[in-house]
């Protein structure tokens, strides 16, 4: 039977970054605070578009893989930080690394997005549709935070992560999967007025950046993403003893802690970078696979399992068994473009726009 396999993983993180006592300085928060409630320390303000630093990701995870651009027959760019409405993100990723004609899409599940990307290429390749699948997180959530909103203002941070599918007879990749969604409680996290939901003069600023129910999305990301992780296991006819590694979404300690404890993990089976990048939505689960594999935490054959909670609001989860390289194949020199600007400084535009409290 033909399964869908991970060859190729990488990242892209942009240079400005933003930490906890710079925030101190124009919100009302503090480090303590910000790294006790969420495990935030830093995370990164990108100076380019997003289809720059999904670029970059693809051109690391291509050389991972051994492959060039035009092996690729079909690209997912999972964001809800889109360069623009039309066309696609996708699209000028696919530009940008000269895959000319291969099918590219963007996908929208938020936080969630990078794992429903997994699913549907791996099914695009079991049905015989592809056989080489780019798929890429990438965000840019820093155009969108809100400075005056101290309880979203200090979570979010912008990255891209891609891996590589490609079709194999082993028996590997997902194991099992689950994708949800609960679209009653779509209000509890959203960004209203960039949508023709939205006026096109704003008369609200503060409409156009991230509100969010913090509290209740926080109880209902701790239950489901817990849930649905045990879920996967079951299904691939695997006990919880046998995970090797999970990599879930990076939204706050505690929820990572508690998906942690649902799936009897002790913390060195747990990948956590949150400290690092805070919550890059779509882009934290490929991020942090390039990590994990650069750091010796994936093993040949490992048993990893994805979870992820986020804007819809969304779920998913998924186990994968890895195949058996880790080590890759050739390296990229792809990088991001250099800037002089500091953190502080790509931020002053939403300092301009939203105002501070
Ligand atoms: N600094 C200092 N104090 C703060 C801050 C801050 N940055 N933010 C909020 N507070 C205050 C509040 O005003 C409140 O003060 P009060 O008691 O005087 O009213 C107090 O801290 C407690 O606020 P809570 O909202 O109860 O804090 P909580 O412990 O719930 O943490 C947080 C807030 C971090 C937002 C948490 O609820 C959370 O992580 N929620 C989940 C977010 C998430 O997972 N999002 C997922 C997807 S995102 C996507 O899809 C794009």
């Amino acid at each position: 039977m033909t399964n869908a396999t991970i060859t190729g993983w990488g990242k892209a993180m942009p240079p400005a970054t933003l930490s906890n006592d710079d925030l101190a300085k124009i919100v009302k928060t503090s480090d303590e605070w910000i790294t006790t409630r969420t495990g935030i320390k830093e995370r990164r303000i990108s100076h380019v578009d997003v289809s720059d630093m999904a670029a970059v990701a693809a051109h690391h995870a291509l050389a991972a893989a051994g492959l060039v651009a035009s092996d690729l027959d079909l690209i997912i760019v999972c964001t809800c930080t889109a360069d623009s409405t039309i066309p696609s993100t996708a699209s000028r990723v696919q530009e940008i690394l000269g895959a000319t004609g291969c099918a590219a899409l963007d996908l929208n599940a938020a936080c969630s997005g990078f794992i429903y990307g997994l699913v549907v290429g791996t099914n695009m390749i079991k049905a015989g549709t592809n056989s080489k699948v780019l798929i890429v997180g990438a965000e840019k959530l820093s155009y969108h935070l809100n400075f005056a909103d101290r309880s979203t203002a200090v979570l979010f941070g912008d990255g891209a992560g891609a891996v590589i599918l490609e079709a194999t007879e082993d028996d590997v990749g997902v194991l099992a999967s689950e994708l949800g969604l609960d679209g009653d409680a779509r209000d509890l996290l959203a960004i209203e007025v960039t949508g023709t939901k939205g006026t096109r003069q704003s008369a609200d600023p503060a409409q156009s950046g991230i509100v969010m129910n913090g509290q209740e999305v926080f109880r209902r990301a701790v239950t489901t993403m817990g849930d649905s992780a045990v879920r996967v296991v079951e299904e691939s006819g695997l006990s919880l003893g046998d995970v090797d590694l999970l990599i879930p979404h990076q939204a706050n300690s505690r929820i990572i802690d508690a998906t942690a404890r649902r799936l009897k993990l002790e913390p060195a089976k747990v990948f956590v970078n949150i400290g690092s990048y805070g919550n890059t939505s779509a882009a934290t689960i490929p991020v942090a696979i390039a990590e994990a594999v650069e750091q010796g935490r994936v093993e040949p054959g490992a048993v990893i399992v994805f979870a992820a909670f986020g804007a819809g609001l969304s779920w998913a989860a998924a186990a994968l068994k890895w195949g058996d390289r880790v080590e890759p194949v050739s390296t990229s020199d792809a990088a991001l473009p250099t800037t002089d600007k500091t953190a502080m400084e790509l931020i002053q535009p939403n300092i301009d726009f939203f105002g501070l409290a």
